[in-house]
């Protein structure tokens, strides 16, 4: 039976979306396909509010982590640390051989900024890992602190993982400045899975081109040659690349800013909602816009409620990992999902759970 999606990727892809996919088929190497990216990046751009270039890749959005830590960093890396996702990041980078030093805080807390910036002052990295939206613990990390902080260091290449905000949360990357900053399409793109997006700044690829076994599939300066003549390394995953061009369209129509504060409202009537009959995981101040990890308070059997609601044609997603399984479960309010939407699902769950 088919289910609604309200787990944190893969989200609800909307039917016209889907039917892009079924494009005929067209060489990569193709003035069409050239046409066809070409297309594509102004979109990007535009909604994400850079210039800099844009990387697409037929991976999922932990390709694109090993990119960074593959091609950045030639001294020592700093990783952040607050939940799962940001936890392999680290592990990503150890297991390139890279030289990795930890900022980690209990899950459910925010990275402390005053922490990067007191580990950077150092001067021992050259490579700094942050996630924005850790989507096992639903906490959203205050990127635009960090921000502040990094122009003190222009020798550090700030990467940034938006896997579950990029598309949703209004990223002003070039305000940011942030360096190389990735996501997934199957998040708040509200795309299928199998496509990643980068966004790569000058100062990012001068660094590659000083770091020595960047790879192969991941190669950034590879991604830096084909992007200039609107191609990709190797044949890339063209049906989403149709859809991703359909769907940019619908999202500049909508507006990123509202977007943007679709989700927050989608956010801010969940929390309201957790709050009067469970309670929030994530530190107050620090909630996700994109998806609430609801403290599981009243010990209820989460794959018992998802069992109820597939019934009822919805899914929502248990706590990740053995942490936090069965002692917190997520909604997801990402991508094309509404505020209609998400009601009804909290008040399916209040009916199952005789709330
Ligand atoms: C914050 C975060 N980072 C990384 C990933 C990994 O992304 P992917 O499964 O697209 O490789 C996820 C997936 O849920 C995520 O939420």
């Amino acid at each position: 039976m088919y289910k609604k999606l309200f787990i944190p990727g893969p989200t609800e892809v909307r039917e016209d979306v889907l039917e892009k996919l079924a494009t005929p088929q067209i060489g990569h190497r193709s003035k069409e396909f050239q046409e066809l990216f070409a297309a594509i990046i102004p979109k990007l751009q535009k909604v994400l509010y850079t210039k800099n270039r844009i990387f697409l890749g037929t991976n999922s959005g932990t390709g694109f982590m090993e990119a960074a830590v593959r091609n950045f960093s030639k001294k020592r890396i700093l990783s952040t640390i607050c939940g799962a996702f940001s936890d392999r990041w680290s592990k990503i980078a150890e297991a390139n051989g890279k030289e990795v030093d930890k900022i980690e805080v209990e899950w459910g807390k925010h990275i402390p900024t005053e922490e990067i910036d007191k580990a950077l002052s150092t001067g021992k990295y050259d490579c700094l890992l942050y996630t924005h939206n850790e989507t096992s613990t639903g906490v959203m990390n205050p990127i635009d602190e960090v921000a502040e902080i990094m122009k003190k260091y222009p020798d550090v290449v700030w990467c940034v993982d938006a896997v579950s905000s990029m598309g949703g949360y209004l990223f002003k990357v070039d305000e940011l400045g942030v360096d190389f900053i990735l996501a997934s399409a199957q998040k708040c793109w509200a795309l299928p899975s199998g496509l990643a997006v980068a966004v790569i700044s000058d100062k990012a690829i001068e660094r590659a081109k000083e770091v020595p076994n960047r790879g192969y599939y991941f190669d950034m300066l590879t991604f830096l040659k084909y992007y200039e003549k609107n191609q990709t390394p190797t044949t890339p995953a063209i049906p989403h690349l149709f859809a991703l061009n359909y769907q940019l369209d619908k999202i500049i129509d909508e507006g990123m800013e509202n977007r943007y504060n679709r989700h927050i409202k989608m956010a801010e009537y969940v929390r309201e909602w957790a709050k009067k009959y469970f309670a929030l995981f994530p530190e107050e101040g620090y909630e996700s816009v994109t998806l609430t990890t609801v403290e599981n308070t009243r010990g209820i059997s989460v794959a018992d409620l998802n069992k109820a609601l597939g019934e009822r044609g919805k899914m929502l997603s248990n706590g990740y990992g053995s942490k936090l399984k069965e002692k917190t479960f997520r909604i997801a309010h990402m991508g094309d999902i509404t505020l209609d939407e998400i009601k009804e699902l909290l008040s399916d769950i209040e009916d199952i759970l005789g709330l």
